[in-house]
């Protein structure tokens, strides 16, 4: 029961991005990829969820490879990712955002729903239900792109920067959510992230990303405390 992520490479056109990626995903785990800009980590997500084409190496969950699959595929197989600045249907309410996310759960699911736990946690999404999407505030932004993910019922969740924009504050807050939505949905969570700090304490491990490769992995909190962490991504001297 994981998801498998083997010598992946991938790009655009003759740039070659990410040289041979490799990193696994469990159930009930919530990982980061930590790394600065142009690392990869969009390109990584972007793979994985099926948006860009594998160049060569490997995916695979318990049910085998979905390296070939669409990205429609992978999201009903529960492969289902929040992509960078969130990319909600801006004219939609939050409720109608959130349904289009149900109806990626076909044929998975059962049991108590997911959304009304998250919902019940943080009740500034039913609040806005009935409002436009494009008239939230990004950190009410991120939280509906999460509820809608939830709602396609994931058993792996992708979430490409969730701090995009956000204050200090939001982004802690948002990780919240993110904690809980491990928690209620069982999901292994793939957290992507240039804030390093925060994400690796939410995390359980970690990689870090460079030029589109992975320079080092382990425990997040052994991450967290290494000088070579400190230095390149936490802003210590
Ligand atoms: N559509 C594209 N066409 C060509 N090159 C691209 C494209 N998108 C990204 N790149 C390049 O791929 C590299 C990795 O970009 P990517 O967006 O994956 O980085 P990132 O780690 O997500 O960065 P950020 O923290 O800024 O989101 C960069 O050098 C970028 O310029
Ligand atoms: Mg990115």
């Amino acid at each position: 029961m994981t998801l498998v992520v083997e010598n992946v490479e991938s790009g655009y056109d003759r740039a070659s991005i990410l040289a041979g990626v490799s990193l696994s995903l469990e159930p009930g785990e919530l990982v980061a990829v930590v790394g600065s800009n142009g690392a990869g980590k969009t390109t990584l997500v972007r793979t994985i969820s099926g948006l860009l084409p594998l160049r060569a190496g490997g995916l695979r969950d318990e049910s085998g490879s979905f390296a070939r699959a669409s990205a429609t595929r992978r999201a009903r197989r529960g492969v289902v990712m929040v992509p960078e600045g969130r990319k909600l249907f801006p004219r939609l309410t939050v409720g109608e955002n959130v349904a289009l996310g149900r109806r990626a759960s076909r044929g998975r699911g059962g049991g108590a729903d997911p959304v009304e736990a998250l919902l019940d946690a943080f009740p500034i999404v039913r609040e806005r239900w009935n409002q436009q999407a494009s008239l939230l505030s990004g950190g009410e932004q991120q939280m509906v792109a999460l509820t809608r993910a939830v709602a396609a019922r994931p058993r792996y969740l992708l979430l490409d920067e969730p701090s995009l924009g956000l204050s200090p504050l939001k982004t802690l807050e948002v990780f919240e959510l993110i904690e809980l939505v491990r928690e209620r949905t069982g999901a292994g969570v793939l957290l992507v992230e240039q804030m390093a700090d925060q994400a690796l304490a939410a995390a359980d491990r970690a990689y870090v990303l460079e030029h589109g490769a992975i320079v080092m992995e382990g425990d997040a909190a052994t991450l967290r405390a290494s000088d070579d962490v400190r230095r390149a991504y936490l802003g210590a001297h």
